[in-house]
């Protein structure tokens, strides 16, 4: 299929129209179509003195400025300029696989490369090559199956899970004695000034005060962010590094400045380990694709946990069925803590990389991550640490936790959604090959290889997500001015009140009571359908999740498809918990809100 328009220019070759070029004496005429296009009225206009073209047949000097302008397009950094012989040769088709040719800086390791239709270089058809969409065609919906688990952390088969036993200690909430609302005073914490900060929690939702408990979803947006948003927008909006112009410095600037806060709120030791990816599910992919994709061969194993969101477990599926590797996966014990002994049978010679999270989304468990990466370490596999559900809630300090990649998302820490980053070691990052190609990611390009920008430009393709980058930085430098740890404490406190307050609800029981958790109560009530305890909230103004947050085999293994979850920030205040827990009393004596 031909994409020539009907003026005969195809996409991507460079022509100039003979009417255009000034020669000595005269100033052409705009060809009429031109002189009525927009934009273009003014091009032939010559100031008188001005330098001109030398006299000669125009189509020659058009044909003459083409062929330099497509040999200086594709000539490899310092290289000599195209001599006037050179250029009177009719251009070649580049050959992308000539002899004596550089080899590309990453090639695709060779039993995985794909091997597409020759390129159709002849010259005026530079994009006329079909496309084959066979690919495309063969069993799209087909549900894929992994049959690569076993041993000690093997899953149950993927059938309806058994009804849980709620009776059984698992389930059972121990009630805090004497804890008050007036007790998480101690923390010198004013929930209710910060709270003031949230312009959206000033909202009524079917008529009531909005409860916002569905943080571990999404947090909300304090002022400092938002205004910062717009401040950009109206004083700083660019593309960034690639025009030499005021707001393309400011932009660059205020881009460059978010990935300093973004490396001092991790406390990683260079900007240069922070990639900025769309959250941590893009930057788990990108680890998978470009890490695992050169280090993971058949045969090698990679550890999750029975915690994982599904962005921890998807991506390394798909790399295990590719690469013809195994996962591998760490059990819990009823409370929902890892099982240290189990994981440290998982490790060995073939373990590659171990990818789990800080905390859990579904349970709040969090995690020994520092002693699981020492264990990881000591069999010479790399750590990844999901910090999606952790950042918020407390701090995180990547050269004391010891792990090689970090990743997270903005929205769940106050920032925007569609932003968050990667943290990765120097010496990995430096050997990784590329992800995604584009724009941004390259030193230099020709038609014959590619040289790629060192770490993190390299895996940066394309104009990122500058603004919400921007507000990313000015999130975590709020909750910096809050202080991350008197968020931990206060939060610790404000959970145990809301255990306390759950534990006295008629026919609730708690999933997930690690000793050590972080921001989330998820729960089910019996007699009642998640789903409907989440409308029936809804109705008095309370946001909480219910479903499998995206956290299918956790639930599985307590025996549930779905429970209900509410979560935590520090705008969160005791009132909020109280006016869940009055809810949900409501609720089980059938008295709850109706439309
Ligand atoms: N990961 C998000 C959650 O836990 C969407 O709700």
């Amino acid at each position: 299929m031909s994409t020539r328009d009907p003026s005969g220019v195809s996409p991507g070759e460079l022509r100039l129209a003979t009417a255009h070029l000034p020669t000595p004496g005269a100033a052409p005429a705009l060809p009429a179509a031109a002189a009525s296009t927009p934009g273009i009225s003014g091009a032939s206009g010559r100031l008188p003195g001005a330098p001109t073209l030398p006299e000669g047949d125009p189509v020659s000097l058009t044909v003459l400025v083409q062929r330099l302008a497509n040999e200086i397009f594709s000539a490899p950094p310092g290289a000599a300029p195209p001599s006037a012989a050179d250029l009177q040769r009719a251009p070649s088709a580049p050959e992308l696989s000539a002899p004596g040719a550089p080899a590309p800086h990453f090639a695709a390791s060779p039993a995985h490369a794909t091997r597409a239709a020759p390129f159709d270089a002849t010259p005026g058809a530079p994009f006329d090559a079909p496309l084959d969409l066979s690919a495309l065609t063969a069993e799209p919906f087909a549900p894929m199956s992994f049959p690569l688990l076993d041993g000690a952390g093997a899953a149950p088969a993927p059938t309806a899970p058994v009804a849980p036993d709620l009776s059984s200690p698992a389930y059972q909430i121990a009630p805090t004695e004497g804890l008050g609302a007036r007790s998480l005073g101690g923390t010198a914490f004013d929930a209710h000034a910060l709270k003031e900060e949230f312009p959206i929690l000033r909202e009524t939702v079917h008529g009531k005060r909005l409860v916002w408990l569905d943080n571990a979803a999404t947090t909300q947006k304090p002022r400092a962010v938002i205004d910062r948003l717009s401040h950009y927008y109206e004083h700083e909006n660019s593309n960034i590094h690639r025009a030499a112009h005021t707001l393309a410095g400011r932009a660059t600037d205020a881009y460059e400045a978010a990935r300093e806060s973004v490396r001092r709120f991790l406390n990683a030791p260079s900007v240069k380990e922070i990639v900025f990816v769309r959250g941590a599910t893009e930057g788990i992919n990108l680890v998978a694709q470009s890490w695992g994709r050169r280090n993971v061969n058949e045969g090698d194993e990679i550890v999750v946990t029975w915690l994982e969101h599904h962005a921890n477990i998807v991506p390394w599926q798909q790399l295990c069925a590719e690469r013809g590797a195994k996962l591998r996966v760490a059990p819990v014990d009823d409370r929902g803590q890892v099982l240290l002994d189990e994981y440290e049978k998982l490790l060995g010679p073939k373990t590659r990389l171990v990818a789990f999270t800080q905390v859990s989304n579904a349970l709040g468990t969090v995690t020994p991550a520092r002693e699981m990466i020492e264990m990881a370490h000591r069999h010479g596999a790399l750590t990844l640490l999901d910090g999606a559900q952790s950042v918020s809630h407390r701090r995180v300090d990547v050269q004391a936790l010891g792990c090689d990649f970090f990743v997270f998302s903005g929205h769940k820490v106050f920032a925007p959604t569609g932003i968050g980053a990667v943290f990765g070691r120097a010496a990995v990052l430096e050997a990784m090959p590329p992800w995604q190609g584009g724009g941004n990611m390259i030193q230099d390009v020709t038609f014959e290889r590619t040289l790629f920008q060192p770490p993190p430009a390299r895996f940066e393709a394309g104009t990122g997500n500058i603004a919400d980058a921007v507000g990313l930085g000015a999130a975590l430098d709020w909750l910096t001015r809050v202080g991350v740890d008197r968020v931990e404490r206060y939060e610790h406190e404000l959970l145990a009140y809301g255990t306390d307050l759950l534990s006295r609800v008629p026919g609730l029981h708690l999933v997930g009571t690690a000793p050590d958790k972080a921001g989330v109560l998820s729960f089910v009530l019996d007699g009642q359908k998640t789903e409907e305890v989440g409308g029936m909230l809804d109705r008095e103004g309370i946001a909480v999740r219910s479903g499998h947050h995206c956290a299918q085999p956790i639930l599985r293994r307590f025996g549930l498809e779905a429970t209900v979850r509410a979560s935590l920030a520090p705008y969160n205040t005791p009132e909020d918990l109280e006016a869940l827990c009055e809810a949900l009393h409501r609720i089980q004596a059938g008295r709850a809100a109706v439309r």
